[in-house]
């Protein structure tokens, strides 16, 4: 990973977070801000996000309750967010043959704030294991707005308190294919 940036090479999602150290809210905002500059086809900013803290305490209580157990090691999370993404564009110049492109640019905008989070020190990690209906409803979230992820943040926790058969991963050397693997120039795209 030599030469890229630090926090491309050293961001990685742990499960260990400190459930008594809180985010502040100047912390938080730079987070949504370096959401807010992501790429955006024609500047369509088909993101939203659901942003729950201490100072929404009954919504991250009711956030908290839409994780699946298996995700119960983020209820250390002082802070949770939901990452949305508006599915219809109407006016847009986005091909219609290309509807994919929405989720497209929300997946960067969490993927901005998830550096922003690795210079800052916090973890941040996201989530599909939620049950999307209970969202929806809860937070009256439109029908033309996706639910794409949850993320837990938090600074960094006790790993000895991350449950047991998650616990090597928070240790585990990060894998990735290799460069030769993704990168083709002569032939065809292997079909695996
Ligand atoms: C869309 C999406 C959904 C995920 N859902 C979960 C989840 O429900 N629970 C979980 O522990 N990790 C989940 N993960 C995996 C972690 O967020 C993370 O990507 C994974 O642990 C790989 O770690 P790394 O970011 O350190 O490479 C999900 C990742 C993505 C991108």
């Amino acid at each position: 990973m030599d030469g890229i940036l630090d926090i491309l090479a050293g961001r990685w999602s742990s499960r260990a977070i400190d459930s008594s150290a809180p985010i502040a809210p100047e912390v938080l905002e730079r987070l949504l801000e370096a959401a807010r500059w992501a790429p955006s086809s024609f500047n369509n900013q088909p993101w939203r996000f659901l942003a729950f803290g201490p100072e929404n305490a009954d919504s991250l209580e009711k956030a908290r309750k839409a994780l699946k157990r298996k995700n119960a090691w983020a209820l250390a999370a002082p802070r949770l967010i939901f990452v949305l993404c508006r599915t219809d564009m109407p006016g847009s110049r986005i091909p219609s043959g290309m509807p994919m492109i929405p989720t497209y640019e929300s997946g960067m905008a969490a993927l901005q704030m998830a550096l922003q989070a690795a210079y800052e020190g916090l973890v941040f990690h996201q989530m599909l294991g939620f049950n999307q209906r209970r969202i929806r409803e809860d937070f009256k979230v439109p029908e033309n707005f996706a639910i794409l992820t949850a993320v837990a943040i938090g600074w960094p926790g006790n790993p000895e308190l991350v449950p047991e058969e998650m616990r090597f991963m928070e240790t585990e050397i990060r894998t990735r294919k290799a460069i030769s693997e993704l990168v083709f120039s002569d032939g065809a795209v292997p079909s695996e």
